[in-house]
C-alpha cells in the first residue's frame, strides 16, 4: 500500500519537473549559449572530441548535469569553469535552448 503511495508522489514530482513546465528560456538560452560553441558546436554537435553533443538534450538531465558540475558533485577540468559562471537562471535557458533544437536520427542498417 505505501509503496503505491510513494510512487504516484514521485510520479507527481517528475510530471513538475517535465519539460513542458521548464522554466528556461530559449531564447536567451540562445545568446548564453555562445561560450559553449568552441567545444560543443554552434549546432550543438560537439567539435572537440571529448565534448558530448549537446543538441536535443533532455533539459532535466541537462540541468542536473551544469548543476553538478557547478557544486562539484561532477568534476571536469572545463566544465568546472564553466559552470561556475552560470546561475540557476543561465543553466534553466541554456537547457532550454539545447533542448528546442530539433534532431534527426538514422539509426544503422
Ligand atoms: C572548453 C570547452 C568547453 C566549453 C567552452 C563548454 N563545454 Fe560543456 N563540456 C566540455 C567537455 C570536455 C565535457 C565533458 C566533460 C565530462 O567528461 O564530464 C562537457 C560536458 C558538458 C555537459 C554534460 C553533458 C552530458 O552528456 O553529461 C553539459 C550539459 C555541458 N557540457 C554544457 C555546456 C554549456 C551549456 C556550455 C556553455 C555555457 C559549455 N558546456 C561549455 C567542454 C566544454
Amino acid at each position: 500500500m505505501r509503496t503505491h503511495v510513494i510512487l504516484a508522489v514521485s510520479l507527481a514530482a517528475l510530471s513538475v519537473a517535465g519539460p513542458a513546465s521548464a522554466a528556461g528560456d530559449a531564447a536567451a538560452g540562445k545568446k548564453k549559449a555562445l561560450m559553449c560553441t568552441a567545444c560543443h558546436g554552434a549546432n550543438g554537435i560537439a567539435t572537440l572530441p571529448e565534448a558530448p553533443n549537446l543538441a536535443g538534450q533532455n533539459p532535466i538531465y541537462m540541468i542536473k548535469a551544469l548543476r553538478d558540475y557547478k557544486s562539484g558533485e561532477r568534476k571536469n577540468a572545463q566544465m568546472t569553469v564553466v559552470a561556475g559562471t552560470l546561475s540557476d537562471q543561465d543553466i534553466e535557458d541554456l537547457s532550454a535552448y539545447f533542448a528546442s533544437f530539433k534532431i534527426v536520427v538514422e539509426t544503422p542498417k
